[in-house]
């Protein structure tokens, strides 16, 4: 990675003056024109630095807040079509590693960027089992927290705490180091995660158990009690697996976005991970899948779903788990964990909601609103039904979210580090302040003395997320 005052190089590949494509810019303010590279259907938004009006003018600027029309970086970690739904990894289809694959080889897949031979799947399972356990000391510092602290928000520290017991994690070009960082972060997660569980519910916390799988393990953490041995269903063991799988990356979403953001200060990659467990906390990014539950318990029986459907066209309503910023189609993540619920509510027993939120799916795709719209189910449509029947409380969703994106973190995290192209991020501004006044003495201001509390508070505004 390039440092801050490195100028931009152009790399091959990329948007170059040589490029076969062009765009062709008339600037009606001067009448010059420009011509611009286009590669892989983009510009450089550098490009358009060269357009001014004056010799003194800084040069045209893109705006874009939300980055929905730029593209951040070159990835050949997941591809997404929206409009086909269609999710890859590393060129290997979701349907295809969901049915043949487990979530620690898709990890090695996203982080290494081929599928592992025999022996370099058991080296690496073998190592992600053997760094499960946590310092006794995070042990403490999860007992720190009230009784009722969200788990997100514990895990979230806990994770940050990691990287002061692994100074050397700060050696970010050392492979060795990013291996061991890498295999930390993804055997400590469920570790974390089930510890921050087990504090909400005033139980011991359970240590991590070699004997058993990554999934299985997890379990174990969270639902053992006095059994010398925890038995996991191994239904339970591979819809969590498969899970897993579903959730490993997203390519550019918010919390990866963070991740690389922060990384791009060169800062330990435990750090820029709890950037990326804080912006999942977010209800707009890792939230979603609680309040499915909550909108089925509130429509309660499928009489009620005509109502419901009429509310959310009249706005009064958003039909949650449908729709997406980049799946205009069934989100292919959807269609597997709907699979996959049957098998869990096997094992667990029945649950209404299922009913309902299948009876739910079906109307909306019946009713041209929603289609007309491109509303499909999201991912998030059914995975909380499997939590909820897998008797995890809802806090604690986006904290089991948590545990496999951390795989797509690192990897993004990996390649931002090794591309020449990326320095630290640093997006630039349209200043709208004032500029240019006088310093007044306090006792000078006028209104002062009519402030009593804090700024009055700003309307709402709605916001929208994916
Ligand atoms: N229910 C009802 N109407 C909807 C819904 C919904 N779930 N989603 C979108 N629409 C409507 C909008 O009102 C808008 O209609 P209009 O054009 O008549 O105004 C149109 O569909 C387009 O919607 P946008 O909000 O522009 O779509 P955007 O891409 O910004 O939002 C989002 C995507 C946030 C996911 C949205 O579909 C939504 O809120 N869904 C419900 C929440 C949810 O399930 N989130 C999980 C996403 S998956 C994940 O993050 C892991």
């Amino acid at each position: 990675m390039a440092n801050e005052n490195e100028t931009t190089e152009q790399a091959g590949g990329v948007a170059t003056a040589e490029s076969a494509e062009s765009l062709t810019i008339t600037d009606s303010r001067t009448g010059e024109s420009y011509e611009v590279a286009v590669a892989d259907g983009t510009i450089r938004a550098m490009d358009l630095r060269q357009i001014k009006v004056s010799d003194d003018d800084f040069g045209l600027m893109s705006y874009d807040p939300a980055f929905t029309n730029t593209a951040s970086c070159r990835s050949a970690i997941t591809y997404i079509d929206g409009e086909a739904g269609i999710l890859q990894h590393r060129g290997y289809s979701i349907e295809q590693l969901c049915e043949h694959s487990s979530y620690l080889e898709v990890a090695y897949l996203l982080i290494f960027g081929e599928l592992p031979t025999a022996p370099q799947l058991e080296r690496w399972v073998y190592d992600v089992t053997h760094h499960t356990f946590v310092h006794e000391n995070i042990k403490k510092f999860v007992e720190g927290f009230r009784y009722d602290a969200h788990p997100m928000g514990m895990l979230l520290a806990s994770v940050g705490a990691l990287s002061t017991f692994y100074p050397d994690a700060k050696q970010i070009d050392d492979p060795e180091q990013r291996y061991m960082a890498a295999i930390r972060m993804i055997a400590k997660m469920p570790t974390l995660a089930a510890f921050a569980y087990r504090h909400n519910m005033g139980l011991p916390y359970i240590y991590p158990d070699n004997d058993l799988t990554y999934p299985e393990n997890f379990l174990s953490m969270m639902f053992k009690m006095t059994e010398s041995k925890y038995e996991p269903d191994p239904r339970l063991a591979r819809a969590l697996d498969v899970l897993f799988i579903l959730h490993a990356d997203h390519e550019q979403n918010c919390s990866t976005n963070a991740v690389r953001g922060v990384g791009s200060s060169q800062v330990d990659p435990y750090s820029a991970v709890t950037a990326g467990v804080a912006a999942l906390y977010g209800p707009l990014h890792g939230g979603a899948n609680e309040a499915v539950l909550r909108m089925l318990r509130r429509i309660e029986t499928p009489e009620n779903i005509p109502d419901f459907l009429a509310r959310v066209k009249d706005r009064e309503e958003r039909l949650m788990g449908f729709g997406h910023r980049v799946y205009k189609n069934y989100d292919p993540r959807a269609r597997i964990i709907k699979k996959h619920v049957d098998e869990v509510l096997e094992a667990t027993g029945e649950n209404p909601l299922l009913d309902l939120a299948v009876e739910l799916e079906k109307r909306a795709l019946d009713d041209d609103f929603f289609t007309s719209r491109k509303l499909y189910p999201n991912v998030d449509f059914y995975s909380g039904l499997i939590y909820e029947a897998l008797r995890i409380p809802t806090g604690m969703f986006t904290v089991i979210f948590a545990i496999p994106r951390t795989a797509g973190w690192i990897s993004q995290w990996m390649e931002m580090i090794d591309d020449p192209e990326q320095k630290i991020a640093r997006p630039r501004q349209v200043y709208t302040g004032a500029r240019d006044l006088d310093y007044l003495p306090v006792d000078d201001r006028e209104g002062a003395e009519k402030i009593t509390g804090p700024p009055a508070r700003r309307p709402k505004r709605p916001r929208r997320g994916a």
